[in-house]
Order: C-alpha cells, then structure tokens, then sequence
C-alpha cells in the first residue's frame, strides 16, 4: 500500500510539473494508469482545409518556415503595426534555435501551428516517422513558448488522405493546406509575390507565404495594406474555422 501510494505521487508530481500552464484533462483523477497528456482541445472533426466562409470577408494569412533570425521580427513588427493576427507553421528545429521569437509569436496574439521538426515530406514516411516528426516539431513549440499548436500543415502539402485521418485522430490536428499559393519560394521578388497574393485572395481564403525568405516579407506592407483597403479582415487559421463551423450549424 506505502509502495503503491509513493509511485501515485511520484507519476502525479512529475506530470504536474511538466503541464502547468495547460488545461486540465478531461478525465478522472482517480484513475491511476492515466498518465496526463499535453492537452489541446480540437477544434473541428473536419479533416483539410484550404479556405473557411466565402460569405464573409475574412483572410487567413500563413506563414511556413520560420522562425527566421532577421525576417520574422520584422513581419511581427508590420503585423503589430497594423493590428493583424497571422499564423505561424514553425519548423520545431528553428523554434529550438530561436526560441525567444517562437516565444513573441505567440505572445502577440498570433497562432503557432505545427510544421514537423525538420521539414520532411510526411508522404513518403512511416506513421512511426510521422509520429517523431510531429511529437519533437510540438514539443520544440510547447518548450518555447508555453502553449500547444491545434493545426498543422504537412511540408509540401504532401499528406495523403489516410494519413491526415491519422493525425486527426492521434493529435486533433486538422490539415491546414491554403486557397493561395504566391510562388514566393521560386520568385524571390517583392511586388511578384504582392501581386498574386492581392489579385488571388478571395473571401475566406487561406493565403501561403514564406516568412522565410526576405523578398516576401518586403512584400508585406504592400500586401497588408492594399487588402485592409480592400475591407478584408485578418483571422487566424483557428479563428477562420470556428467561424466557419459556426456557420455549418
Ligand atoms: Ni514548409
């Protein structure tokens, strides 16, 4: 009985030390083979998204690859300056190398998504592989800046279908692809990269970007500003699918 009570508050201290600032789980304190998980509500049951509500006009505007010493606190800054709330999909392996801009991402209010660890193309992966890229890409974002990401989005775009019911299952993460694709990886050219961002975007769209490459964050203000003239309103990508689920009801 001592030895069985000493190992309960043994699981239980080190568990509680490691998930402070999460939300409880829901589940029963009395069970005791239960080890608490980091635990993110999920926040749809639908699979892949590529764009939300077209009957409003609201943007999703994405960043994959970061974070970046130099460019991504410098889109944080546009992004302050003009009160809009973007999406980060972090590489895990940048977020171990900066972890203090991981840490201002989430701090301005603007939502962290899971991008794995080290950029790998999923598809042609195991679920084991898989499984390791997603769990070290979320504990590299859960190290640095205290929260778990609710979304995720395969490099490349490369999940196939099976795969992306697995990770919903196993993670609550639904797959975030996009509705707008600016090249901006091939075309490292500022008003290219604007252009097609302001002529593409649609209302619920879900708009591609590198934070990665300096060329495409030079092509912010221009793209920032032009669709706030243009009346859109910026969401993040967790905002744009309640909205849409909402709406479904
Ligand atoms: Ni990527």
């Amino acid at each position: 009985m001592t030895l069985l009570f000493t190992l309960l508050a043994l699981t239980s201290c080190s568990v509680l030390g490691n998930d402070k600032s999460l939300p409880e789980a829901p589940t029963s304190t009395h069970n005791s083979s239960y080890v608490k998980p980091p635990y993110a509500p999920q926040i749809t049951n639908q699979v892949t998204w590529s764009s939300g509500r077209s009957d409003l006009k609201i943007l999703a505007m994405t960043f994959d690859d970061g974070p970046h010493p130099q460019n991504t606190p410098r889109l944080l800054d546009m992004l302050k300056q003009r009160g809009i709330k973007a999406t980060f999909f972090t590489i895990g392996r940048s977020v171990d190398l900066y972890p203090a801009i991981a840490k201002r991402i989430v701090d301005e209010g603007h939502e962290i998504g899971n991008h794995t660890y080290t950029h790998g193309n999923l598809s042609k992966m195991s679920e084991r592989g898989v499984r390791k890229e997603l769990d070290k890409g979320k504990e590299a974002i859960l190290r640095a800046t205290g929260v778990l990401p609710r979304i995720m989005r395969p490099p490349y775009g490369a999940l196939y279908n099976n795969q992306r019911q697995w990770v919903l299952d196993a993670y609550g993460y639904p797959t975030i692809l996009w509705s707008v694709d600016p090249m901006d990886w091939k075309d490292r050219n500022a008003s290219i990269v604007s252009n097609r961002l302001i002529s593409r975007a649609s209302p619920g769209g879900i708009l591609l970007a590198h934070d990665l490459h300096k060329t495409t964050v030079d092509a912010m203000p221009t793209t920032f500003d032009t669709l706030l003239a243009q009346g859109y309103k910026f969401v993040t990508v967790s905002q744009l699918i309640r909205l849409t689920s909402q709406a479904q009801q």
